[in-house]
């Protein structure tokens, strides 16, 4: 439609003609990107604001400790920069490093010490982890209320009963993403593609809890294309390259793409942005999404799981 009007005189004469000067700029405002990168800095900002104001109280600021185990090269790219951010923002941020094997025993010890550890208000044990660790028992281990990730049973089970919890970063990034372009989600129906535990799930009991009508799908779901297509709130959380292609997605809808996928040198979601974003009322961008909203939300777990001790 840019293109069409900045290069043709008699195109546009006819669309504001036909459809009035007022709806076709409403057209063009609708499709909106949405900017993660924009909305997680103003986040950190607050956050930022919040900490220097509570200091300037307490003297105290939050601390994060990470545990990082084995060298999986996206995981200390993701450690390194929960790292430096952490630091923009005032929260001392501390990072153990362990040898790819390390014991079961050696982790679950530091947890427990970090977990009596009055001076560290968030742990978060950097995932996947070698086979030797159970990951089911670190994260059952880890004090709920220092559970930055909001992984542990009991935030787990706090958020599906609708009760104050951690929520998980990333599905809490999607939906502060959501609400800045769809203020009423009650009635909405969201479709979500993935069912893991660090997205699908905890996505799925934010929106029951906006009143969305909430299916989740998943690899084995029979038609997956004609249940996006019932979608007025379409997020993709499964790990599949331009999995979404524009015969996908209702028109007017709004897309989530919650994907990190490699191709080439490049980064792309798990929706085909090119084909999608002139059908869509709101989509966002791989990179440039949830992707800074996942951080920006890690470092506001850090900040409530602070306050939360602050007595
Ligand atoms: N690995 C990939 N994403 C995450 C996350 O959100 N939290 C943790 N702990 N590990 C991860």
């Amino acid at each position: 439609v840019n293109r069409y009007f900045s290069n043709n005189t008699y195109f546009r004469t006819y669309v504001f003609k036909k459809f009035g000067l007022w709806n076709v700029c409403a057209f063009i405002i609708l499709i909106m990107i949405i900017d993660g990168k924009k909305e997680a800095e103003v986040l950190r900002e607050e956050i930022k604001k919040e900490i220097i104001s509570i200091k300037n109280k307490t003297n105290k600021s939050p601390a994060l400790t990470v545990i990082l185990v084995g060298d999986f090269a996206p995981s200390q790219i993701y450690v390194k920069n929960k790292e430096k951010i952490s630091k923009e923002v005032g929260i001392n941020s501390n990072v153990i490093k362990y040898p790819k094997d390390v014991s079961e025993e050696e982790i679950l010890k530091k947890i427990k010490e970090l977990n009596n550890d009055k001076n560290v208000s968030g742990i978060l044990v950097q995932l996947p982890l070698p086979d030797q660790i159970s990951k089911e028992k670190v994260i059952n281990l880890i004090d709920p209320l220092k559970d930055v990730d909001g992984f542990s049973p009991i935030n787990v089970g706090n958020l599906a009963s609708g009760y104050n919890a951690i929520v998980p970063c990333t599905p809490l990034g999607c939906l502060l993403l959501l609400k800045k372009v769809e203020k009423n989600l009650s009635g909405k129906h969201a479709v979500i593609i993935g069912r893991s535990n660090l997205n699908g799930k905890p996505l799925a009991q934010l929106l029951l809890k906006e009143n969305c009508t909430v299916t989740i799908t998943h690899s084995k779901t029979k038609n997956l294309k004609e249940e996006c297509l019932k979608a007025d709130i379409l997020i993709a959380a499964v790990g599949v390259a331009n999995l979404v292609k524009k015969d996908w997605v209702k028109s007017g809808s709004v897309i989530i793409d919650v994907g990190i996928n490699k191709q080439g040198d490049k980064i792309v979601g798990d929706v085909n942005f090119e084909e999608v974003k002139d059908k869509v009322k709101a989509i966002t961008p791989v990179p440039g999404g949830v992707g800074p909203m996942t951080i920006a939300c890690l470092l506001k777990n850090t900040l409530e799981c602070f306050k939360a001790r602050l007595t």
